[in-house]
């Protein structure tokens, strides 16, 4: 029995949901559709995330943040597409930044939800067994909860240049034993995240990661282990990749 089956699904006293920042142009990946509704093995990217979530049996509520203008849209693709009966979908329109889509995904929150997952709709591999350890430790106590991997590469810090490729002084190399790339979904108790997107303002671009804005109110944050299907879909050999754990996906299913 997993941890998870201990806590009937939607029981009020800790209802756990997922919100879904899907509302970015994806300009890396480069011009054509959003790219949460671009196709992965034929379906779009957002169906993959908000079945990873709807996957996990605690997830009893997914919250999806369209693009501003596209509501409307992803509220048919999602009706569209076969989903799991145990979870509720909701569509709510986005904003400029991804830390503004977080946020008008967690206004719409209801009351009883306890535990809240904020998940990138461009990471629609991510296994539920890293979903579901993400709330296991949410549940155990923890307020903010990370999944991360160590690095491949070592990092270094410089100082930026004008980003035309002029060579860029060195200004540290971090021990890379110690560090750690971040995924989703990040799981937190849903009083902490609300405080922290009250409380920390939109600087330019605003905040790319929710555990940050939590560590600047003060509150511990701890890292469990991702997994490497959980890569995030940012440039076009990304979509190479994803389409290539698909694929094996379903020569593994074969047998
Ligand atoms: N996101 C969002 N609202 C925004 C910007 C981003 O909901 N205003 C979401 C994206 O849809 C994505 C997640 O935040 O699921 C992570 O962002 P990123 O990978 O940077 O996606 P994009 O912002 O779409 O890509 P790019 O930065 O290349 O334009
Ligand atoms: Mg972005």
């Amino acid at each position: 029995m997993s941890p998870m089956s201990q806590t009937p699904a939607g029981s009020s006293h800790s209802r756990t949901a997922a919100v879904i920042p899907a509302a970015g142009r994806g300009v890396r990946l480069g011009p054509g559709t959003p790219k949460a509704l671009r196709a992965l093995g034929g379906v779009p990217m957002l169906i993959h995330a908000v079945r990873a979530m709807a996957a996990s049996r605690a997830v009893t509520l997914v919250v999806v943040v369209a693009p501003p203008d596209g509501a409307p849209e992803v509220k048919n693709l999602i009706d569209g597409h076969v989903l799991p009966e145990h979870t509720d979908y909701v569509v709510v329109p986005g904003g400029a930044t991804r830390q503004e889509s977080v946020k008008l995904g967690l206004d719409a929150l209801p009351d009883d939800v306890s535990v809240v997952l904020v998940h990138d709709a461009a990471r629609p591999l991510v296994p539920v067994d890293t979903v579901d350890s993400v709330i296991e430790a949410v549940r155990g106590g923890a307020p903010a909860v990370v999944p991360a991997l160590p690095l491949a590469d070592t990092v270094k810090e410089v100082e930026p240049g004008d980003g035309a490729g002029a060579p860029e002084p060195v200004l540290s190399t971090p021990v890379r034993a110690r560090l750690r790339a971040v995924q989703t979904p990040q799981g937190f108790d849903r009083g902490t995240l609300a405080e922290a997107h009250e409380r920390v303002a939109v600087d330019g671009e605003g905040a790319t990661d929710d555990a940050g804005m939590v560590e600047r109110l003060g509150a511990p944050v701890v890292v469990v282990p991702g997994h490497e299907e959980a890569f995030k879909v940012t440039r076009p050999l990304d979509m190479v990749l994803a389409e290539a754990v698909l694929a094996r996906r379903r020569a593994n299913d074969g047998f």
